[in-house]
């Protein structure tokens, strides 16, 4: 009692004197931490990469936080929504900051036009988004992904940014995702209105990448469907107008099982990405993820995950001889092209064979590059013909024994089958299937045939139609090499048959890559290749040679227009020493 003012007095000169201490500290703090980051916090340069509308790569790349364009090097942090998160979030080492924005009190009678930092049920938070902008676009260069689950909130958000941005300070990635479809499993979907979602960004702020995603739920003992072909067309047809870049985010655990449909999905433009993401009980399995890495460019995927995965998924990429799983379905790159890589590094390989029948042995040029395979079809002494692999000299084997021998082989290779027999594709096709569900076909695989179709209907090759439904009712996971007879090419490749072929492989899924005779394409309209690649941002266009009346300089003036025409987009299947002499010609000029 006796000391209670006394005590009281001491309490306040020390309350006093802690105040006055914690502001001494944190100017202190402040002005140490400014004068030692402004010089160890690079500037980020080039301006092109320093932009609302940047590559998210490219900008991390420029502050040198990652040193090459790979999206696993990049990392999250999610739900940096309260005053508590955010801070959190800034003084971790997260390069990208995830947060989610609503209206506060939405759909009661307090909602306001206020965008605030808070993931639903939450209605009301102590940020808002215009405090958050301020402190972290002051404060750190974090790239920046907001997370819409409301409409409502878009606009008034957008007008945000908006506003920060003309004032030069939004130089940074802008990353502004939503969930805009209906996706697996989910019975009922809340979906943000999707035209109303884009056309907002469109009007507002089209410098941001969008993120436009499904619905989607995943219950460990639920309906465990994925991604539908017509889930991903549908969300294809929505955007693959907008001139934004865009990131997918895909839920991680569905992802493989979807692979054919997002391989197409990225194939369809350099401006897409996937950013696999994963709710916190999803048992994602780290051989998915490996399947994904290897068919993909380690710029189109961002990894959004959780540990203990996230960890384990890095320590086996860095495994340089892991085995590897490629989607017959893929494109060659990454395999056999590097990401932009020219299409001449590819090489054809024709195997040899030795002995006959069932102990024939196949030889292979010690190279890497696409396996081609004759294929003709053998009665078979019992049961069904058999489809079998033509080499000179008459030796036989059959297509099945030989893409097993193939399997082990090591180092990066392809498999080409040229049906030449009609008759051999669909027993062909089956083989494909059946190994391929057997794992033994872990590769590109393409599938080619000289059709018989339109203006180019010649008996006795492939008819166009069977062809196409061929591959899409026994064996749809390939790339499809459809060439025209020689019959009807004696005047090179007319405007007509241009035309049928591209009619006849409109809307394919598959990655096409058109086979056209490199002494032929002197003589054909002009803008051969062009339009040929024009078909879909997919297609190739694979040179070849197997005319033999041709000399080297029948065929260099095609080659050249060919190679002028695109570098990574076409290929060469020649023989050695006419790939050599063009690689010199090349090199001459
Ligand atoms: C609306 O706001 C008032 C005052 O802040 C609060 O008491 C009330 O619970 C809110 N109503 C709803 C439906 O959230
Ligand atoms: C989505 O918004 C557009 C206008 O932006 C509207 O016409 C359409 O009816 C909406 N769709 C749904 C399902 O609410
Ligand atoms: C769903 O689960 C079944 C049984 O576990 C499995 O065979 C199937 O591949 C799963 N489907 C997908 C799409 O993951
Ligand atoms: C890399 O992968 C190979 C093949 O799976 C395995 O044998 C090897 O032990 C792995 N190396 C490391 C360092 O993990
Ligand atoms: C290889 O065996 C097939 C029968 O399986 C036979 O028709 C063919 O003549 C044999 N070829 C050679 C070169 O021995």
């Amino acid at each position: 009692m006796a000391c209670r003012k006394g005590c009281s007095d001491n309490q306040t000169k020390w309350t006093l004197v802690s105040i006055v201490s914690v502001a001494l500290v944190l100017t202190i703090g402040m002005v140490l931490g400014f004068t030692m980051q402004q010089p160890t916090r690079p500037d980020c340069k080039p301006d092109a990469a320093c932009r609302p509308d940047a590559d998210m790569l490219d900008y991390l790349v420029s502050l040198g936080q990652i040193s090459h364009r790979d999206g696993l090097l990049v990392t999250w942090y999610h739900a940096a929504n309260s005053q508590a998160d955010m801070g959190a979030a800034l003084s971790g080492n997260a390069m990208v900051l995830e947060a989610d924005v609503t209206v506060e009190g939405l759909n009661t009678v307090n909602e306001s036009e206020v965008p605030i930092m808070a993931h639903p049920p939450a209605i009301y938070s102590d940020n808002t988004l215009q405090q958050w902008l301020e402190t972290v676009l002051s404060t750190s260069q974090k790239g920046i992904k907001l997370d819409f689950k409301s409409l409502k909130a878009v606009g008034p958000s957008l007008d945000l940014l908006r506003r920060h941005t003309e004032n030069g300070r939004v130089r940074r990635p802008v990353w502004i995702n939503a969930d805009i479809l209906r996706g697996p499993n989910v019975p009922i979907s809340v979906h943000v209105n999707a035209t109303g979602f884009l056309a907002m960004v469109q009007e507002k702020y089209p410098e941001a990448t969008l993120s436009p995603g499904w619905t989607t739920l995943y219950l460990a003992l639920g309906p465990n469907r994925t991604y539908t072909r017509a889930m991903v067309e549908e969300m294809q047809e929505l955007v693959g107008a907008m001139p934004q870049r865009i990131t997918f985010p895909v839920r991680a655990v569905m992802v493989r099982a979807a692979w054919p449909h997002f391989s197409w999905l990225l194939g369809q433009s350099e401006r897409y990405s996937l950013t696999l993401w994963q709710s916190s009980s999803d048992p994602v399995s780290v051989d998915d993820l490996l399947y994904v890495r290897d068919n993909s460019a380690t710029h189109q995927i961002y990894y959004d995950l959780f540990e203990p995965v996230l960890s384990q998924f890095k320590q086996l990429v860095a495994n340089a001889t892991r085995k590897q799983i490629y989607y017959t379905g893929g494109s060659l790159i990454p395999l056999l092209q590097p990401p932009g890589g020219d299409g001449l590094g590819v090489e054809w390989l024709v195997p040899g064979i030795q002995g006959n029948g069932s102990t024939a042995k196949i030889t292979f040029p010690d190279k890497e590059g696409m396996v081609l395979l004759n294929i003709g079809l053998q009665e078979a002494a019992t049961g069904d013909p058999v489809p079998i692999v033509q080499v000179s000299g008459g030796f036989v084997l059959t297509l099945e024994s030989c893409l097993l021998q193939l399997a082990p082989r090591p180092g990066r290779w392809g498999v080409h089958l040229y049906i030449a027999e009609p008759t051999a594709l669909r027993p062909s096709l089956a083989v494909l299937a059946h190994l391929s569900s057997l794992g033994h076909l872990p590769r590109p695989v393409w599938v080619g045939a000289t059709l018989s179709y339109g203006s180019f209907e010649v008996p006795g090759h492939v008819a166009g139609r069977e062809f196409l439904a061929a591959v899409a009712e026994v064996f749809p996971h390939v790339t499809m090499a459809p060439g025209w007879p020689e019959e009807v090419l004696d005047s090179g490749y007319g405007e007509q048959l241009l035309r049928d072929m591209l009619e006849l492989c409109q809307g394919l899924r598959q990655p096409v890559s058109f086979q056209l005779q490199a002494g032929l394409l002197g003589q054909s309209v002009a803008g051969t290749v062009a339009r040929l690649l024009a078909a879909s941002p997919q297609a190739t266009v694979t040179v070849e040679h197997s005319l033999t009346r041709d000399s080297y300089a029948a065929v260099r003036a095609g080659l050249l227009a060919a190679r002028a025409m695109d570098k990574t987009r076409v290929y060469y299947r020649l023989p050695q020493d006419f790939r050599k002499d063009l690689l010199a010609d090349i090199h001459r000029n």
